[in-house]
């Protein structure tokens, strides 16, 4: 079992360089199965979910040479089986993209139901109910999805609920279907984008991605033979603005998008932070304590909940008594226990937690409860007098590449230790 032991408090301060994103990569390492040849993709984060992903496409039939840690050529020619391995899917969230880039590709696809952090109830009905409409069969028996459709038939789709991984899963389903699929009521987050270009790159034919309405107009086949690099992460990037204001840093991030980052900068801003933005880097900086904040999280382009327990840490170190309204995920705030056992102050209730800002933290023993609670509780542990051990940092391998590297190369004193 590895840990990460952290000593603070320290100032961060430098440079640090944003990774390609995590949930851009989850989705179009499937996409590739709507591929009848070979392509490139760059910028891919070197994370456990990625080497995962490929290991389900190499179980499936993909052959996949890795360039360098970030780059790979998959060759999607000869998929063999419609079983997807249930232990690997089992381990992240985003396997159910498989259901329908397979449906696409192979008119079938038997799979388990995905794991992924446990926020409270992921239900995958909007997937379900995009699949059927376009013409496939989904069962559910014993914790296996089996999916079936003999030709899928572009139609219109309205979401009930504004859904990330429902809008990309029926938008893979369509691009190989007869005829113009259109998404209402679609999610508009950067990773969708990045989805639709890759998959346009490729020869599919997808307009309006990152508006609500997305129209796909059903291509014979996607012919490869290209490179794509993945779209920076946004919400790595965030996690570094975040650390800046949590330890009255300066930190001037590479590689990013800065209008992805538009709400948190508006909040950063907000709370008392300093932002330069210069399009593709950001320098953000904060020089005394942040002042309290009330926050919603909303689909993009609002708060993102991937970034609430980060800005949790902020505000428990906030000057006031500040409100986080958490809209998505009905167990996100299981963090907050882990920050009171630093002297932080949170009282949570259901979807809303109240941050009675203290003025210092300090180092204990805590667990990682998800991936984003583990990105907290490192820049809590960065900002807190003492030793901080986190455990359960598997949660946090899952999406930050080398997360203790970035932090150390910033100044903050942290290490991996295996007990
Ligand atoms: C994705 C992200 C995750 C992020 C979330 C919200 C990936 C791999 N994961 O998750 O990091 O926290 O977006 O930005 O990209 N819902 C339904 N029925 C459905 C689908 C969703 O009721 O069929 C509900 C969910 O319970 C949740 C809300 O819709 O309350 C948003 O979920 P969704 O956008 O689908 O999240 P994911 O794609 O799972």
């Amino acid at each position: 079992m590895e840990k990460l032991v952290v000593t603070g408090p320290t100032r961060l301060e430098g440079e640090v360089t944003i990774s390609g994103a995590k949930n851009a990569a989850v989705a179009i390492l499937p996409a590739t199965l709507l591929i009848d040849g070979t392509c490139t993709i760059e910028n891919l984060p070197n994370i456990s979910d990625i080497k995962i992903s490929c290991e389900i496409l190499e179980k499936l039939g993909a052959k996949i040479d890795w360039i360098d840690e970030h780059t790979i050529t998959i060759d999607t020619r000869n998929i063999s089986t419609t079983k997807a391995p249930l232990d690997l899917t089992s381990k992240f969230r985003a396997s159910y993209y498989l259901i329908g880039a397979m449906l696409g590709r192979m008119g079938e696809i038997e799979v388990g139901m995905p794991g992924g952090c446990k926020l409270g109830a992921r239900p995958i009905d909007q997937h379900i109910k995009g699949f059927e409409i376009l013409g496939a069969n989904v069962s559910l028996e014993k914790g296996t999805i089996y999916a079936k459709a003999d030709k899928l038939e572009g139609s219109s789709i309205y979401m009930d609920i504004v859904s990330v991984g429902a809008t990309i899963n029926v938008m893979l389903a369509a691009v190989l279907a007869n005829g113009t699929t259109i998404i209402e009521n679609a999610a508009k987050e950067p990773h969708i984008v990045d989805v639709a270009n890759f998959l346009n790159t490729m020869g599919a034919n997808i307009r309006g991605a990152g508006t609500d309405v997305i129209k796909i107009k059903g291509v014979e086949k996607l012919h490869g033979n290209s490179t794509y690099s993945v779209v920076p992460d946004q919400i790595e990037a965030g996690t570094f603005m975040l650390a800046a204001l949590a330890t009255k840093g300066d930190i001037t991030l590479k590689n990013c998008i800065t209008e992805h980052l538009d709400s948190i900068i508006a909040k950063i801003k907000e709370v008392g932070g300093h932002v330069e933005d210069y399009g593709d880097s950001i320098r953000v900086w904060c020089d005394k304590r942040p002042k309290k904040a009330t926050i919603k999280t909303l689909p993009y382009p609002g708060f993102p909940t991937d970034l609430q327990p980060q800005m949790g840490v902020v505000l428990s170190l906030a000057d006031g008594t500040s409100v986080i309204n958490e809209s998505i995920w009905e167990s996100r705030f299981q963090y907050t226990e882990e920050l009171n056992r630093m002297g932080a102050r949170i009282t949570a209730q259901g979807k809303t937690a109240f941050f009675e800002g203290v003025e210092s933290l300090h180092g204990a023993p805590v667990y990682s409860t998800d991936l984003r609670a583990g990105a907290a509780l490192v820049i809590a542990g960065t900002a807190a007098n003492g030793e901080t051990d986190i455990y359960n940092i598997e949660h946090i391998d899952r999406g930050y590449e080398n997360i203790e590297g970035k932090f150390k190369n910033l100044g903050a004193n942290i290490k991996r230790v295996r007990e």
